[in-house]
């Protein structure tokens, strides 16, 4: 600090993705800092979750209302299994899709050392090996769980590439480590195994019909644990670009931007001011991969109105469609 009073925030820098950028969001992060990674889902926003100071300025670079609990990062199965109690639903899952884009939500090991703050003072934990080897070197440098939220601010759409991290977060955050753009394109699923059957929090990377194949059975959806709301989707609006959106669109109106999906071409969509196609050949994993960039597309071009054609409910279609409900929600 040189003590002058300064008006701009300090620079956020780019990390590249080589020993020396891992060496340094690493040693960023066990000091306290924010630093946003790449995972095969979305960008996080990276801090030591044994750490309540370093959590702390998660939530305040977010301004995310803290009730909202954070998954704790972990870079193996093992390190990711000492945080919590697994029954065997837990184990299974865990087993058949970690490292990967399933978020477990457990009760907390006794030994357990993430942080109360980052767990908004619930006795369950959040827990993710992301599938993302990047990642997951950078996590076994901190050598601590690490907690981290979609790398954009609260409400708004989530980070698939670095440029996007940077255009909600520069100058809030320390560092960004650039892994290039995120395969998956949203975010992990999250189950909560907290005794009796298992349920699928919020629909994501890992298909529920994937999850009922290792389960036996479709989980449940949705649901609350103890007496607080347990997922963002029970916050009305959420992953909301600027623009309105509007669901089901099969006619679009003059001066609408228009989020399409396969071969459907809704009526009027010559007169829509913009338009992108989410997967032309109608393959859901592509759509999924796309979908926050060219949502974040669709409202640069300035409409006031997003208007989205159906997108189909299989496979990964129930994450994209729950991603399009919570940006379609009142604001
Ligand atoms: O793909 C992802 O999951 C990304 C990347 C960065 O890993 N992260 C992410 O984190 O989406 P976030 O904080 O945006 O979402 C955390 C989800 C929320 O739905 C939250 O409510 C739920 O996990 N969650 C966390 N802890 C929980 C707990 N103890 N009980 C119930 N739900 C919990
Ligand atoms: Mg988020």
């Amino acid at each position: 600090m040189d003590g002058f009073p300064s008006t701009a925030p300090p620079p956020t820098r780019r990390l590249s993705a080589d020993a020396a950028g891992l060496e340094q969001a690493a040693a960023l992060i066990a000091a306290g800092r924010l630093v946003a990674l790449p995972t095969e889902t979305v960008y996080g926003l990276g801090a030591d979750a044994t750490d309540p100071a370093a959590v702390a300025g998660i939530y305040a670079a977010k301004e995310r209302p803290s009730f909202n609990p954070l998954i704790a990062h972990l870079p193996t199965r093992a390190a990711a299994m000492a945080q919590g109690i697994f029954d065997a639903h837990a184990q299974k899952l865990a087993e058949h899709f970690w490292p990967g884009p399933l978020t477990l939500v457990v009760p907390v090991a006794p030994g357990g050392t993430v942080c109360d703050l980052a767990r908004a003072g619930l006795d369950s934990v959040a827990l993710r090996v992301p599938g993302h080897a990047l990642a997951r070197d950078l996590l076994a440098r901190v050598g601590r769980p690490v907690a981290a939220p979609s790398a954009n601010r609260s409400g708004r759409v989530s980070p698939t590439r670095a440029a996007h991290v940077l255009a909600d977060l520069d100058g809030r955050i320390a560092a960004i480590l650039d892994g290039g753009d995120c395969p998956v394109g949203v975010e992990s699923s999250v189950v909560a195994c907290l005794g009796g059957p298992p349920r699928l929090l919020r629909p994501g990377g890992v298909t529920r019909e994937a999850l009922a194949a290792v389960l036996g059975f479709s989980p449940e959806t949705g649901g609350e644990v103890g007496a607080r709301p347990v997922g963002p989707g029970l916050l009305a609006s959420h992953y909301a670009p600027r623009a309105g959106v509007r669901l089901d669109a099969t006619r679009i109106a003059p001066g609408e931007a228009v989020l399409l999906f396969g071969a459907f071409r809704p009526e009027g969509l010559a007169e829509a001011c913009a338009a992108e196609n989410l997967s032309e050949a109608g393959i859901a994993e592509e759509a999924a991969a796309r979908l926050f960039s060219a949502l974040r597309r669709l409202d640069a071009s300035g409409a006031s109105v997003i208007a989205v054609a159906p997108v189909p409910e299989a496979g990964l279609g129930e994450a994209i469609n729950d991603r399009l409900r919570r940006a379609a929600a009142p604001r």
